[in-house]
């Protein structure tokens, strides 16, 4: 852009999630050109997309200089981890996201829990381990039910709730001896089974200083009921009531500010997002685990629900600026029902034509996740997730309806969809 004065912003990734950050981005009046890597079909029709993979950090830092970026927004954690923000960091250009010592919270799941216990945040008890003997004297200590978690990513699969001591037994030898999840179960961890509900709560973090987005809740399992097999997410919803006055009130002091303290304590001046993934039990709030980038598909409810301009805080999180106070946020609630490609999350068929309705409802919206563009302008299936269509409402119950009227005109072979989502606040 000619204005100098605009902000060129570059989004990485490809997801629902990046779609949603896009569009935020497209309508900042702050933003210059606005590009994305690699993107889908649906970026691809509001911006120009570049075909660079996430993990090519190289290749995005050249991307963002020859573009003239400002700000690269990055949506998943794998070129966080990979220390894409400390690559663009070291070339001058702010990134939102945390370096890549920060990124440990999620890339390490026994880093994290190190963290908590020096830092006295609540969490569940536990043990990390890399070799098999010392893992099963801890099992013969605290037998099932119990929690076997490879330590490294693993697309949020490496999480065994074993209900017997075989399961455990098993599923720490699959681990540590065997080649389940690869080199990220190489180390696991061993923790305590925690009971109560659970919600998530993401703060746009500063340094020491944060905000925090309403409290949301997402269904990782592919059926009805929350049954079936664990995905990506299959819909989500915010606010939840489950998160009270004072339950917030717990969350911010008792996990979110002493996490950032003790980040800065350690050295790591923590910029991004921090999504705490929370067990509310009678015990109080106990952090199951940190994401250190937004959730998929929670960012497609989380970000409409923003009444301010998000642009200069993102970029504010980025520089290490000081944040606003707080965020003004519209009334009502949001969700989005994931429409899925039929076999998700097993095997799929992709590059099936998807129709779309010609005219939205006022409140509702399709954001892509795994589709592609045609040169002749079709939008094809390309993944798992295909499509989040969600709606805004006074309540959920009226944001629902929006929404699942919006599922049922889109069309695309097999296909796949929960009617369920937001159940578990609807029928309360
Ligand atoms: P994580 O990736 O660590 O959040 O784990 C994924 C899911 O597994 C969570 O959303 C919980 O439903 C469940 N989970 C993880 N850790 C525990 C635990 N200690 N107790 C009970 N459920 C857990
Ligand atoms: N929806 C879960 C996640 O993004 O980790």
């Amino acid at each position: 852009m000619s204005d100098s004065s605009l902000l060129n912003i570059l989004v990485v990734g490809s997801g629902g999630r990046e779609h949603a950050l896009l569009q935020v981005c497209l309508q900042s009046p702050l933003a210059g050109k606005v590009i994305a890597a690699p993107g889908n079909g649906g970026m691809a029709s509001e911006a120009e997309c570049f075909d660079v993979p996430v993990e090519e950090i190289e290749g995005m830092v050249a991307l963002a200089q020859a573009q003239g970026i400002g700000l690269v927004v990055i949506g998943p954690e794998v070129p966080l981890s990979l220390g894409l923000v400390d690559a663009l960091a070291a070339v001058g250009i702010p990134a939102y996201g945390p370096n890549a010592a920060g990124a440990q919270l999620e890339s390490s799941k026994a880093f994290c829990k190190d963290f908590f216990a020096k830092h006295n945040i609540p969490t569940a008890a536990y043990g990390n381990f890399t070799e098999i003997a010392p893992a099963l004297d801890y099992l013969e200590e605290h037998p099932a039910p119990i929690v076997i978690k490879a330590s490294g990513l693993a697309a949020g699969k490496g999480v065994i709730m074993a209900e017997t001591q075989d399961e455990a037994i098993a599923a720490v030898k699959d681990m540590l001896e065997g080649d389940a999840f690869g080199s990220s179960g190489k180390e696991i961890v061993i923790e305590e089974t925690l009971y109560g509900e659970e919600a998530s709560i993401h703060v746009i973090a500063s340094g020491e200083d944060f905000v925090c987005l309403p409290p949301s809740q997402d269904h990782k399992r592919a059926g009805e009921g929350d049954t079936g097999l664990n995905t990506g997410g299959m819909g989500a919803y915010t606010p939840t009531s489950r998160v009270t006055a004072a339950m917030q009130a717990e969350i911010e002091e008792k996990v979110i500010k002493p996490t950032l303290a003790g980040l800065k304590a350690d050295g790591i001046d923590y910029r991004g997002t921090l999504y705490a993934g929370l067990m509310l039990t009678d015990q109080g709030v106990k952090v199951l685990e940190y994401n250190v980038r937004f959730g998929d598909p929670e960012t497609q409810v989380l970000l409409p629900m923003v009444a301010d301009d998000l642009v200069p805080v993102l970029l504010a999180s980025a520089t290490g600026e000081s944040l606003p106070a707080k965020l003004q946020f519209h009334d009502g609630a949001a969700i989005v029902v994931v429409l899925a490609a039929g076999g998700y999350p097993g095997s799929y068929a992709k590059g099936n034509p998807i129709t779309f309705p010609d005219a939205l409802p006022a409140s509702t919206a399709i954001v892509h996740a795994g589709t592609t563009r045609d040169p002749e302008g079709t939008i094809r299936t390309a993944g798992g997730r295909v499509l989040g269509v969600s709606g805004q409402a006074p309540t959920l119950k009226a944001a629902a309806d929006l929404a699942y009227t919006v599922c049922d005109q889109v069309k695309f072979e097999d296909k796949f969809l929960r009617r369920d989502i937001g159940h578990r606040e609807l029928n309360r």
